[in-house]
């Protein structure tokens, strides 16, 4: 008898080949680009023995309870696993897979995009010349902040932070910084010195936030951490939007405290299109792409779909949240 799986999503067909070819499952899918509402979440679930969810779909013990006792493995098309309730589902026996290593190049590129285009303000560029704003080249117009010599400072020196730092220091970055947890011996790759948090902040021209979102993370860049940024500071986050306390942030640049925002992560997501930060030229927000390449996303459509499969046949997933 065929296993009942639950898509909270429409995902990469390199995924729903690997689920159709197994033959081992029956799939229900919310069968749209768009996210699934609650009440037909807690309806989709009902019986099954296999989710496939995404970042935007908060599974908890509602969520949980409704699925019922069948349901052996939580599948997320997404690294960062913040959106899980943990606690809940160590509970029940239910195994996780995730999409670590396979999305961490694309991130990497993808949050030092971000970073030069908001420290050189291209967007603020491209609308000038659009808007007829290029009157001619100008000594001191749309001047900003470069790399070269500078200190970066990132905080959370995972696989995605160690990435970013290995993109910036051909860049000619003089000193990189981080903080964390605890030192990271491949640091040394990067001649990364492990620093104090405050220490970081207050050092460094650019800060990056590349660690996950946990209690002790939550609101961690506030009013104090900003008052101690450079004035000339650029800050960049491609983590999750609730690390950054944001009317701190917008306080923050509308007051010049620091130069410069580039997000690819807000709260909420979407941000609504009349949010404060939005009215800001030293602020640049992207819709949550870190991941989003061709490539990168059929690759972790793939991977969700294997570790499904290994959760609900009891075999190796090839990437299991431990815990
Ligand atoms: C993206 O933010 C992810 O967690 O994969
Ligand atoms: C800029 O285009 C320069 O030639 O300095």
């Amino acid at each position: 008898k065929l296993m009942k799986v639950f898509l909270t999503r429409r995902i990469p067909p390199e995924g729903m080949k690997i689920l159709s070819a197994a033959g081992v499952c029956e799939v229900s899918q919310w069968d749209s680009d768009e996210p699934v509402q609650r009440a037909d979440l807690l309806k989709g679930v009902q019986g099954a023995h296999g989710l496939l969810c995404l970042l935007s779909d908060k599974i908890d013990a509602e969520v949980l309870d409704a699925a019922g006792p069948n349901l052996k493995v939580i599948s997320t098309l997404s690294v960062g696993y913040d959106h899980l309730a943990i606690d809940e589902i160590k509970k029940r026996g239910i195994r996780v897979g995730y999409t670590p290593d396979v999305l961490t190049d694309a991130t990497a590129e993808l949050t030092v995009a971000l970073l030069l285009a908001t420290a050189r303000r291209l967007p603020e560029g491209v609308e000038e010349v659009k808007n007829g704003g290029w009157s001619s080249w100008k000594p001191l117009w749309l001047c900003g902040y470069g790399l070269s010599g500078s200190t970066v400072g990132v905080i959370g020196l995972g696989r995605i932070g160690m990435g970013i730092a290995r993109r910036v220091m051909p860049f000619g970055v003089k000193r990189l910084l981080y903080s964390g947890r605890t030192a990271k011996d491949y640091a040394a790759e990067v001649n990364g010195e492990y620093v104090p948090l405050d220490t970081l902040v207050s050092e460094s021209d650019f800060i990056v936030v590349s660690c996950s979102l946990t209690p002790e993370t939550q609101g961690m860049c506030d009013k104090a951490f900003f008052s101690k940024m450079k004035n000339t500071g650029v800050f960049v986050n491609s983590s999750r939007g609730t690390v950054v306390n944001q009317e701190d942030l917008y306080e923050a640049l509308s007051s010049r405290q620091i130069a410069a925002a580039g997000l690819d992560v807000t709260t909420p997501e979407p941000l609504p299109a009349n949010h404060p930060l939005l009215t800001l030229k030293n602020c640049v927000v992207l819709p949550h792409i870190g991941s989003a390449t061709y490539s990168t996303r059929g690759i972790m459509g793939a991977l969700s779909a294997q570790n499904l499969l290994g959760g609900l046949q009891g075999t190796d997933m090839p990437s299991e949240l431990t815990f």
